[in-house]
């Protein structure tokens, strides 16, 4: 029988969607037994970089710039083991993470003893936004490339703009493109990319969104859109773009970074989602 996510908690609306976006569950599980703390630390196996000096640097930054908030509440979604929320509560937020994976809910938790942080396990499209509340700072922990349907992340987008304060801060942290394809395929062997979406191959039907190519199943896992259109994404949910950081691909890494700071627009901007 397949099991269906239901979040038992006022902050996430009912959902009757198989498992969507909880394939790095598979990862956290892996990381845990190996004692592994973060998602993209050597040895995790996984590609992220959460711990990568890019997105320190980035942080240290946009927190500093005069229209960025210095205190108050900070929510980060896809916040996996934690790392960048504990850093941003160090300097004086009190936190709120969100991850799909509950066992990197768990693994944050036992991380974050002593901090003012709060963790709930959730999907970041199906939030129930007037439970939340607002926040000073909403923090993507590399959250919006893993979200692979064009509904899901608006809805994504447009939550964030439901839960900023008006004079808060949107900082956006993910992969973009272009991708370099060749160094994607043997970086990646066995996956495939199409229409901008990664998938993995995957036996597991009790999984949401699974395709077939080829009579076998696979998971979309990434979705690496070049960096003018995400930023065209954000700018629609009605959002003013005010710091924008982009790395190419570096080392030997298929594809590049983005980094964003971003508030709400002021009335009459271009604002166009829909969603929850
Ligand atoms: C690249 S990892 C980064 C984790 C963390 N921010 C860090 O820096 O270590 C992306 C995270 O997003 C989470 N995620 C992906 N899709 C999600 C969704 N729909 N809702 C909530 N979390 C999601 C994953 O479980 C994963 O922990």
């Amino acid at each position: 029988m397949s099991r269906i996510v239901g979040y038992k908690t006022p902050f996430m609306k009912k959902t009757k969607i198989k498992k969507p976006y909880e394939g790095h569950e598979i990862a956290y599980r892996r990381m845990r037994k190996e004692g592994i703390l973060v998602w993209g630390q050597k040895g995790s196996g996984t590609s992220g970089k959460s711990c990568h000096p890019e997105t320190n640097s980035f942080l240290k930054d946009v927190l500093s710039q005069p229209w960025a908030p210095k205190s108050g509440r900070a929510i980060e979604l896809g916040c996996g083991t934690g790392p960048i929320l504990r850093r941003v509560c160090k300097r004086g937020f009190s936190g709120f993470g969100i991850d799909v994976s509950k066992t990197a809910i768990a693994m944050a938790k036992e991380q974050s003893k002593g901090l003012d942080i709060k963790f709930l396990q959730g999907d970041v499209c199906n939030l129930n936004t007037r439970h939340l509340g607002k926040f000073d700072l909403v923090i993507d922990g590399l959250c919006l490339h893993c979200i692979t349907e064009t509904k899901d992340r608006r809805a994504y987008l447009d939550n964030v703009f439901k839960i900023l304060k008006d004079d808060g801060l949107f900082v956006l942290l993910t992969m973009c493109g272009p991708m370099d394809k060749k160094r994607f395929y043997e970086a990646c062997k066995g996956h495939r990319i199409v229409k901008k979406v990664i998938y993995v191959p995957f036996e597991d039907k009790s999984y949401g969104r699974l395709v077939k190519f080829d009579g076998k199943y696979y998971l979309p896992t990434r979705y690496i859109s070049h960096w003018k259109d995400i930023l065209g994404e954000v700018r629609r949910a009605g959002f003013e773009l005010k710091l924008i950081r982009y790395n190419a691909t570096n080392s030997k890494y298929f594809c590049g970074t983005l980094t964003v700071g971003a508030l709400k627009e002021k009335p009459g901007g271009c604002r166009k989602t829909g969603g929850s």
